[in-house]
C-alpha cells in the first residue's frame, strides 16, 4: 500500500513510517521541516533498510501537492502535518488556523483532484475540552479552550461536513491522548526545539542534564497525589494504531472516530518516579502553581478502537520511560543537523 504521509518527518509521523515500512507499506513523505530535521530520513533508513521518498514543501501550497500526488500514486493519506504547541497557539492564532485548518482544506482539495478518497487525520483528546467524567468515550461532547484545540475541532467539523457531502470518502479522526516514548532502538524519538512544552521531554532533558529541574504544575488537583493525571501512550503503539486504521476503516467509506489511548492514567509524580527508575537518575523537581488551561485528569476509554480497529496499546509505562531514556541518553541534543 502506497500512502502519503504529511508531517512524516515529525515525532509521530516518523515512527509511523518505520512501522509502515516494516509492515511492507510504502510511505511517501511531505514535510516543510518547520519542526523537524532531514536527518530523520537516515534514521528511518538505518532501522528499516529503506529510505522513504521525501518531498520538502508546504501542505498549503496546492501546486506543490498536485505535483507530489501526480508522482506518488497513493491510495491513502495520513495527515500529521500541523502546529501543536498550545501556549504558542494563544500568541499566534493566525498561524495555527492557517497551518492546521487552511492546510487541511488545501490537502483535501488536492486529494479530490487526484482521485484519492481515504484520509486519516491526527486529532487530539484536546477536543474533549474539560471532560465531566473519565474515562472518555468518543461520544463525549467536544469543545476547545485554546486556538490549537479549536483548530483541531474545526478540522474535525470541516471533515465531517466534507464526508457528508462526499459519501464515497473515508475519513478517520484519530484522537490521540498523550504520546510519549521513542523507538526501542534509541535511534528515533521526540526532539522538541527550544523549551519542551510537554512533560515527558522535559523530564528526560532534566535527567540528561540539559535542564536543572522540572516544575510540577499544581499539586492540589483532586487526583491520586494532587498532580495532573494523563493517559500516556507509547508512540510506537500509536503508530501501529494508524496501520490498523489504514487496513480497516481507511478502506471503508464513512466518517470514523477513535480514541487512541491506553485507558490508564498516571500522575506527574508517578511519571517522574517511573522515569527516575528507568534511567537510574534522580529527576529533580519543584512544585509550581497550576498551568493555565490544564485539567485535573484525562484518560481514554479505548474499547471502540479495540473492537473495530482490532488494535490496542501493549507497551507499559516502563517501556515508555526506558525507550525515552535510551533515545535521550544516546542523543542528548536530539537529531544532528546534518
Ligand atoms: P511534530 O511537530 O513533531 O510533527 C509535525 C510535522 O509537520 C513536522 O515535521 C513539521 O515540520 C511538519 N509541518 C508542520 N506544518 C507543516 C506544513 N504546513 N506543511 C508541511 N509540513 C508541516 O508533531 P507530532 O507530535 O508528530 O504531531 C503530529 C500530529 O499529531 C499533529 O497534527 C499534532 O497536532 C497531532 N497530535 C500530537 C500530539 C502530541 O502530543 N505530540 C497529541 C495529539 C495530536
Ligand atoms: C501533562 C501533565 C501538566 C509540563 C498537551 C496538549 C494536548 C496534546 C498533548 C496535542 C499535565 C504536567 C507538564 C511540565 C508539568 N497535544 N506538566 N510540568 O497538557 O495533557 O496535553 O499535549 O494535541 O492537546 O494540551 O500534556 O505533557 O503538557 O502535560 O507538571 O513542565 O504534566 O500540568 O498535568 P497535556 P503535557
Amino acid at each position: 500500500m502506497r500512502v502519503l504521509v504529511t508531517g512524516g518527518m515529525g515525532y509521530i509521523g516518523s515512527h509511523t513510517c518505520v512501522q509502515m515500512i516494516e509492515a511492507g507499506m510504502t510511505p511517501i513523505i511531505v514535510d516543510n521541516l518547520y519542526n523537524s530535521k532531514e536527518t530523520v530520513l537516515a534514521r528511518i533508513e538505518k532501522l528499516t533498510g529503506v529510505r522513504p521518498a521525501f518531498f520538502e514543501g508546504d501542505i498549503r501550497d496546492r501546486a506543490f501537492l498536485d505535483n507530489v500526488l501526480a508522482q506518488a500514486n497513493v491510495e491513502s493519506v495520513l495527515h500529521f502535518a500541523g502546529l501543536k504547541a498550545v501556549g504558542e497557539s494563544v500568541e499566534k492564532p493566525l498561524e495555527y488556523y492557517d497551518n492546521n485548518v487552511h492546510g487541511t482544506l488545501v490537502l483535501v482539495e488536492a486529494m479530490r483532484a487526484a482521485g484519492i478518497n481515504s484520509l486519516i487525520f491526527s486529532s487530539s483528546a484536546t477536543v474533549y475540552g474539560e471532560p465531566e467524567t473519565v474515562p472518555i468515550t468518543e461520544d463525549f461532547p467536544t469543545s476547545a479552550t485554546n486556538p490549537y484545540g479549536r483548530s483541531k475541532l474545526m478540522v474535525e467539523e470541516c471533515l465531517a461536513d466534507i464526508q457528508k457531502a462526499l459519501p464515497e470518502m473515508s475519513i478517520t479522526l484519530l484522537r490521540y491522548f498523550n504520546p510519549v516514548g521513542s523507538h526501542q532502538s534509541g535511534e528515533m524519538g521526540e526532539d522538541p526545539q527550544g523549551i519542551p512544552n510537554n512533560l515527558m521531554p522535559f523530564i528526560s532533558q532534566v535527567a540528561v542534564g540539559r535542564r536543572e529541574y522540572l516544575s510540577v504544575f499544581g499539586n492540589d488537583y483532586s487526583t491520586v497525589d494532587g498532580t495532573g493525571v494523563r493517559d500516556y501512550i507509547h508512540v510506537v503503539d500509536l503508530a501501529d494504531g494508524h496501520l490498523a486504521a489504514l487496513n480497516s476503516k481507511g478502506k471503508e467509506a464513512g466518517l470514523h472516530i477513535y480514541n487512541l489511548g491506553t485507558g490508564n492514567g498516571f500522575s506527574v509524580l508517578q511519571m517522574v518516579a517511573a522515569f527516575s527508575k528507568a534511567a537510574g537518575v534522580e529527576v529533580a523537581y519543584q512544585l509550581a502553581p497550576r498551568r493555565a488551561g490544564d485539567i485535573a485528569e484525562c484518560w481514554a476509554d479505548p474499547s471502540k478502537a479495540r473492537a473495530e480497529l482490532h488494535w490496542e496499546a501493549t507497551r507499559t509505562i516502563e517501556d515508555m520511560t526506558a525507550d525515552t531514556w535510551r533515545w535521550q541518553s544516546n542523543n542528548p541534543n536530539g537529531y544532528p543537523d546534518v
